[in-house]
């Protein structure tokens, strides 16, 4: 590692951060209910940061501030064309103490760039899959299934560590859960089921849809011989399933976690968030634009981390702010 060991950066309730999720676009080519408005209004291009103006930033979390985790959101960021170009120049900081690139994708457009993600040094990749029935995937994403399963294939024949994603949401694919784990155990790829968070863009969300961990257990526990496992700082909770594979739950609204989160989110416009649920942004790319030192940045980023709110755990529901899903990525 070259210059002075970075300080963690902290907020006041002593959660250390340690992963940065950055958003590439807000742009999807799916519309999932559960993440999309009806009609999204797309983000100016030229708000967006660039890939120059994202290294300078991403460098600042990494090299000073302790961040050793990094994952690539959108809205969709292989919508990107640059993605595996932008993966090997964020490889540069890996001698300055990061340790993982991931990037989260919808898998439309990832069987032609598998290759050249992994070749790029993607360390892994998690794909959403919320159905194995191609007309319950195209009810939840108005998209085709046959692009996503080619992805994963194409993902898994390069040798790029991938993990399967699937938010569950009653009365529309429930009845997935049983025979989405079934087809992700057959060919051994893990999969973590999440509940519906209050994040989508229709207000479609209500407490009697998420289909609680509790619920996602009870659909495979008939049929299938399931154990809990100990927690870490994941926000899953894992089960062995017969002995010889893992399923995860993320159950944000039935067993928050955000007493352990180490996660900050940095949107497309270079705005960090420092909670999934947070209604407050601190633009960094004004200022940066606007020629601010990397001390005034870091200024910016150490006050608004300090001030990171207790997260769902204390304010659950809907929260009023002009974004969704799409645009922060998960
Ligand atoms: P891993 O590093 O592979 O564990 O990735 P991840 O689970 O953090 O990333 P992914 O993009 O696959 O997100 C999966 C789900 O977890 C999405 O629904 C995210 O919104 C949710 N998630 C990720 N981080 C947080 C968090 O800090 N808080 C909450 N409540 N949910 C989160
Ligand atoms: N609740 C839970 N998960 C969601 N995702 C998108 N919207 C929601 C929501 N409202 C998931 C996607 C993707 C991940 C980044 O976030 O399925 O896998
Ligand atoms: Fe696109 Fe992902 Fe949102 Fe679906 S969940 S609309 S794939 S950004």
């Amino acid at each position: 590692m070259t210059g002075p060991a970075p300080t963690a950066v902290v907020d006041a309730r002593g959660r250390i951060k340690r992963k940065l999720r950055v958003s590439l676009t807000d742009r999807c080519n799916l519309r999932c209910h559960y993440c999309m408005p009806e009609h999204p209004r797309w983000l100016p291009r030229a708000e967006l940061m660039s890939n120059a103006e994202l290294l300078r930033l991403v460098g600042l979390f990494v090299r000073t501030l302790g961040i050793t985790e990094l994952r690539l959101t959108g809205g969709e960021p292989l919508l990107r064309a640059d993605v595996p170009a932008l993966v090997s120049e964020l490889g540069a900081l890996r001698s300055e103490g990061l340790q993982r690139i991931a990037l989260t994708s919808n898998g439309v457009r990832l069987a032609p760039v598998a290759q050249a993600l992994l070749d790029a040094g993607l360390d892994d990749l998690n794909v959403s899959l919320d159905s194995i029935t191609p007309a319950v995937f195209t009810a939840l994403t108005r998209g085709q299934i046959e692009p996503v399963l080619q992805g994963i294939e194409a993902a898994m024949a390069a040798g790029l560590p991938l993990k399967l994603n699937s938010v569950v949401i009653k009365g529309a694919n429930e009845g997935e859960v049983l025979p989405l784990m079934q087809w992700a155990k057959a060919r051994g790829l893990p999969l973590r089921f999440i509940e519906f968070m209050p994040l989508d863009g229709r207000q479609g969300w209500a407490n009697d849809k998420v289909v609680t961990e509790d619920e996602i257990i009870a659909h495979l526990a008939p049929h299938h011989r399931l154990e809990k496992l100990p927690r870490s700082s994941d926000p899953a909770t894992y089960y062995r399933v017969d002995g010889d594979y893992r399923i995860g739950v993320i159950s944000t609204i039935s067993k928050p976690f955000c007493a352990s989160c180490d996660r900050l989110r940095l949107d497309a416009r270079g705005r960090l968030y420092t909670c999934l649920f947070s209604a407050v942004e601190t633009d960094l790319l004004t200022p940066l634009r606007a020629g601010a030192s990397d001390a005034e940045l870091l200024a910016l980023i150490r006050t608004a981390v300090w001030n990171k709110p207790a997260g769902y755990a204390e304010q659950p529901g809907y929260v009023e702010r002009p974004i969704t899903m799409h645009h922060l990525g998960g």
